[in-house]
């Protein structure tokens, strides 16, 4: 292990021939554009959208904070993320058939569920200071995140509640 992470730097070194300046983007690739106000949508009436909206805009900049955090192995900060996220307000399971909340697809209360137990054990990794098992909770959140995102702009092509094999 050592001797291979200078050997990757190296061939990635060589893999770049003239890079002196700013590398400019491939062909065809462009910034990231958001499908949320275009796409069916169907799934989720106006005014829990709108309420969903404001909480994403948090899981946005906290999920830009943590990415940082895990990558530079900066423990004390993804525990703090982690348990901000972890301990952000959530949606109620309706009660009533008439409730607002009864209109969500019940999968949306167990993703929101799973984003929780994810941050949850992010922030418990973080406090053993173990990276490895950081990098499983951070993809478990990062599931989460994007297989909500599939259940309200696409029709899931696999089951959003199942989560992969983390260890
Ligand atoms: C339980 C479901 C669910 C989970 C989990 C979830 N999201 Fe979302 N997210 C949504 C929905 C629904 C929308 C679309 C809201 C709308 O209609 O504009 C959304 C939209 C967004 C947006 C766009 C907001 C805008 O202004 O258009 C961002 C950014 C976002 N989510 C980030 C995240 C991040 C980061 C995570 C994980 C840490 C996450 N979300 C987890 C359901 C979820």
């Amino acid at each position: 292990m050592k001797v291979a992470i200078p050997a990757a730097w190296l061939s990635l070194l060589l893999l770049a021939p003239g890079c002196k300046s700013t590398p400019e983007a491939p062909p065809g690739r462009q910034p990231a554009a958001s499908r949320f106000d275009q796409g069916p949508g169907a799934h989720i009436p106006e005014l829990a959208r709108s309420l969903i909206r404001e909480r994403m805009h948090l899981h946005g900049d906290d999920m830009n904070d943590l990415l940082w955090a895990v990558l530079f192995l900066d423990y004390d900060s993804m525990k703090a993320i982690a348990e901000d996220l972890a301990s952000s307000p959530k949606f109620a399971r309706p009660i009533s058939n008439d409730d607002l909340n009864a209109s969500i697809p019940p999968a949306f209360f167990e993703l929101q569920d799973q984003l929780t137990a994810g941050a949850k054990r992010l922030a418990e990794e973080a406090s053993n200071k173990d990276g490895a098992g950081v990098a499983a909770a951070f993809a478990s959140i990062s599931q989460s995140c994007v297989a909500c995102h599939s259940l309200y702009l696409d029709e899931p092509k696999t089951d959003p509640l199942v989560q992969p094999e983390l260890e």
